[in-house]
């Protein structure tokens, strides 16, 4: 059987993970879309759209022509402390593009995929399952919680996928959290490294991999999908150092507050992902599994 897969923001970390999964299984017909000029994995079997999936008729011309069974989006505004300062910027891609991907979904009766995150909780008492009551702390999370409310409100057709602290490698993608801390850290320069904050870590293949399974397998409803273990960013960093080699008394705790960042950050966080691996019937990696997938990227890549 042959099945129609639209990927939206195609050239972000985890759209550019998407494609490489889908384009390598041959029962997925692939049409990918995104913001740039081109695509920057290429493997599509339906090829590329330029599309800004804040434009309505845009979105609803390219679903009409395409008429997917699944629309996945990758695509947000994913800067937390941006959003803070860009709030009408930052809805028009968090939230009123995915009512856009939900109203053209209806034109061809597909389903909409669609990627949230750990911030629509406030990180008082995580980790948290599916059944737990979000209360966002931040404007990002409050947008997110925004789309998952217009994906929900669209019927029994749909899928939301929360996930947290991805990283990975993939081309001219934004510096991600462990892509910093391994230059940093190779450069020999000291890191300051947050040690209240708690939750587990993705590597973007795998959440890709999570995805890829939940699409096969023709699940709907709300999933948690992350690195299997909840872990410090503190310990995560010497966990990263260790595995690459690096000093780790380059890297000093400190706390989030000494930050001082606009956007609030949820602290005991964390996602449970026992009912996405029980039904996808797959397991999710743990930090140091991860850990030594993204060395390899990390050291045949140009960030390297
Ligand atoms: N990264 C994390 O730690 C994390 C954690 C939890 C959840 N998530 C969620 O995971 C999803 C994927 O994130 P990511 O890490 O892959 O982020 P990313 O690398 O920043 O990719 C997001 C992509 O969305 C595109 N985009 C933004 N506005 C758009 C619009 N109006 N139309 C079309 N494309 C648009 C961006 O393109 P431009 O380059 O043109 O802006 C970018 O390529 C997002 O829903 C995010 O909220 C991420």
């Amino acid at each position: 059987m042959y099945r129609r897969v639209l990927i939206i923001g195609a050239n972000g970390l985890v759209g550019q993970k998407l494609t490489e999964i889908f384009s390598a299984d041959r029962s997925f017909d692939l049409l990918i879309a995104a913001r740039q000029s081109e695509a920057y994995n290429k493997a599509a079997s339906f090829g590329y759209v330029q599309l800004d999936a804040s434009h309505l008729a845009s979105v609803k011309e390219l679903v009409w022509n395409f008429s997917p069974e699944v629309i996945i989006n990758a695509a947000a505004y994913t800067d937390v402390d941006g959003c803070e300062r860009e709030k009408e910027l930052s809805w028009k891609a968090n939230v009123t593009a995915v009512e856009n991907l939900v109203t053209a979904s209806r034109l061809v009766g597909a389903r909409v995929v669609h990627i949230s995150t750990d911030y629509v909780f406030d990180g008082k008492a995580g980790p948290y399952d599916e059944t737990a009551t979000p209360n966002p702390l931040s404007y990002y999370g409050k947008e997110k919680l925004a789309s998952e409310n217009a994906v929900r409100a669209s019927g029994e057709n749909w899928a939301i996928v929360r996930t947290m602290v991805v990283y990975g490698v993939a081309t001219k993608v934004k510096k991600n959290f462990a892509i910093w801390l391994a230059q940093e850290l190779k450069k020999g320069n000291q890191v300051n490294i947050v040690c209240d904050q708690f939750g587990n870590t993705t590597l973007a293949d795998d959440l890709a991999r999570g995805i890829y399974e939940l699409v096969r397998q023709n699940k709907r409803g709300l999933y948690h999908i992350a690195g299997s273990d909840i872990l410090s960013r503190f310990e995560f960093a010497r966990k990263l150092a260790d595995e690459f080699g690096f000093d780790k008394s380059l890297i000093r705790p400190i706390r989030t507050a000494e930050l001082n960042q606009l956007a609030v950050r949820p602290l005991q966080s964390g996602l449970i992902t026992l009912k996405a691996q029980a039904e996808l019937g797959i397991t999710f990696l743990s930090s140091d599994e991860s850990l030594k997938k993204f060395k390899k990227q990390f050291l045949e890549s140009a960030w390297a």
